[in-house]
């Protein structure tokens, strides 16, 4: 016990509580197969000795009957001879239980009566046996049988054995078997503290491995070999940090593109004030042009800011929210007056078709932010002469919202990352369209929150199809 304490002090782990747990059962169940296998050592023997001079005591009773039946003093050489044959002190008592023959001729109880309770109960017609403890002599073996003449009880044989030689021997298997039982007991103490180790050391190199995701460090995996509870806690600890690690990469990766988009128009701005700043220039209207641009690259950053706010701030709701019901042709309308001016200036035609009256329930603002962000990636993306079609019409329970071009398309191997932050197809042009790639993924993360989906189509230089699907009530 002693080592276990020093191993693990701590009493109310989990190590601690198994390895007495199953040091107490081993230990039990040692002592209790000890104790039964020592009874039954012990019955055996017993037994085996009992029937063998209860034969003998009939042996002799056969014998003797006839001298006892005459009270002929014969009989003592017949108890003697027998006695010295089967090492016992053999007596032969008359029908009262009187000593009438000792093999031993002992004076002080020749003529007395023996009151043991096996004599009594073979002058009641009956064998009997039972072993005795007798301050001298140690464990001694009583056997008494009944002798008949005819069906006559004339008395009984009684014999006394030594049966020291069993008890020697059982103590020798008590000694033996306690010896086993104490280098069982410390093996079964090694082998639950091993077994309980190994069972803990793995919950260990998880709880170390949490600590340190907790810290920070999330690149940490454990071993989850095998099937069984721990195993199963360190496969979902792993998948837990494999996905940590991955929301850790994006917001790095947002981080790191937001700074970008952030620094090129500050960059722009210093450039141009600088400049105005550094040189001599004395033409208002110079000042003025760079102002100007100064004023477009502000604009810009406005944009910026207010979108990744509002991208932000929409990935941050996360719940649904507060839906109404809103006449889809009228807030289709309302998006399509707004941009109405850039698609005349772009020269792009705007459609409208949409069913009439048509209510559904819908978060107005989100809609509106969808629809509107749709719309004008179809005018900036429509060279001009082109067209921007907007459907809209329940079916199957949905409210299904098309917006489709026939502009210059989206590459194939671009349409997967469409949704991403900052994703830009043509990185160059987009920015000299104002364009901060951060549009689709608002429409994408509106969408979700209102529990729908988006799905877009698109060929090279025929068009592209946004197609959203909103659920009902
Ligand atoms: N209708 C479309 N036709 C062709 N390309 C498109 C269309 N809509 C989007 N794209 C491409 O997808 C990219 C991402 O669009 P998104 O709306 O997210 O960003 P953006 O329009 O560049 O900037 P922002 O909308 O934030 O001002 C665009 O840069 C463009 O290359
Ligand atoms: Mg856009």
């Amino acid at each position: 016990m002693a080592i276990i304490f020093k191993i693990s002090p701590n009493f109310s782990s989990i190590r601690f509580k198994l390895t007495v747990t199953y040091f107490f059962l081993i230990i039990g169940l040692l002592l209790f197969s000890n104790w039964y296998v020592f009874r039954v050592f012990e019955a055996e023997y017993l037994k085996t000795r009992q029937v063998t001079y209860l034969t003998h005591a009939n042996v002799i009773a056969g014998a003797g009957g006839d001298y006892l039946a005459r009270k002929d003093p014969q009989a003592y050489y017949l108890a003697r001879n027998f006695g010295a044959q089967v090492q016992a002190r053999v007596l032969m008592l008359d029908k009262d239980g009187v000593v009438f023959a000792d093999s031993f001729d002992d004076e002080r109880i020749k003529g007395r009566p023996l009151k043991h309770s096996e004599v009594l109960k073979a002058l009641a017609g009956a064998s009997g046996a039972g072993s005795h403890f007798l301050a001298g002599d140690g464990w001694v073996l009583y056997v008494a049988v009944p002798v008949l003449v005819g069906q006559e009880i004339v008395g009984a044989v009684f014999l006394a054995t030594d049966i020291n030689d069993i008890y020697q021997v059982l103590t020798e298997i008590r000694r033996r078997m306690l010896l086993l039982f104490f280098a069982g007991g410390a093996g079964a103490g090694l082998v639950s503290l091993v077994f309980a180790g190994a069972l803990t050391g793995r919950l260990k190199r998880l709880t170390a491995a949490v600590e340190k995701v907790s810290g920070g460090h999330l690149h940490q995996r454990v071993e989850a070999r095998g099937h069984d509870e721990v195993s199963a806690l360190a496969g979902a600890f792993n998948i837990m940090s494999e996905r940590l690690e991955k929301i850790d990469r994006g917001r790095r990766f947002f981080i790191a593109s937001a700074s970008h988009e952030l620094k090129s128009p500050l960059s722009s701005i210093k450039a141009l004030a600088e400049s105005l700043i550094l040189g001599n220039e004395r033409n208002v209207d110079v000042y003025k042009e760079f102002l100007q641009d100064i004023n477009s690259e502000v604009d810009r950053l406005d944009r910026l800011t207010d979108d990744l706010l509002n991208l932000v701030r929409l990935e941050e709701q996360g719940v649904r929210p507060p839906l109404a019901a809103v006449v889809i042709s009228e807030l289709i309308a309302e998006v399509a007056d707004r941009l109405q001016a850039p698609s005349r200036r772009a020269g792009v035609t705007l459609e409208m078709n949409v069913e009439q009256h048509l209510l559904w329930p819908v978060n107005k603002d989100l809609l509106w932010r969808v629809l509107y962000n749709l719309v004008e990636n179809g005018i900036k993306y429509t060279p001009p002469g082109g067209l921007v079609q907007v459907y809209g019409k329940a079916n199957a329970g949905s409210l299904i919202i098309t917006v489709q071009d026939n502009g210059e398309g989206i590459p194939n191997e671009d349409l997967l990352h469409i949704f991403d932050k900052f994703y830009r197809v043509d990185k160059a042009r987009s920015r000299q369209t104002g364009g901060t790639g951060l549009g689709l993924s608002i429409v994408h993360q509106a969408v979700i929150l209102m529990g729908g989906q988006i799905s877009v189509t698109s060929s090279l230089g025929e068009g592209s199809c946004f197609i959203i699907k909103l659920p009902g009530d």
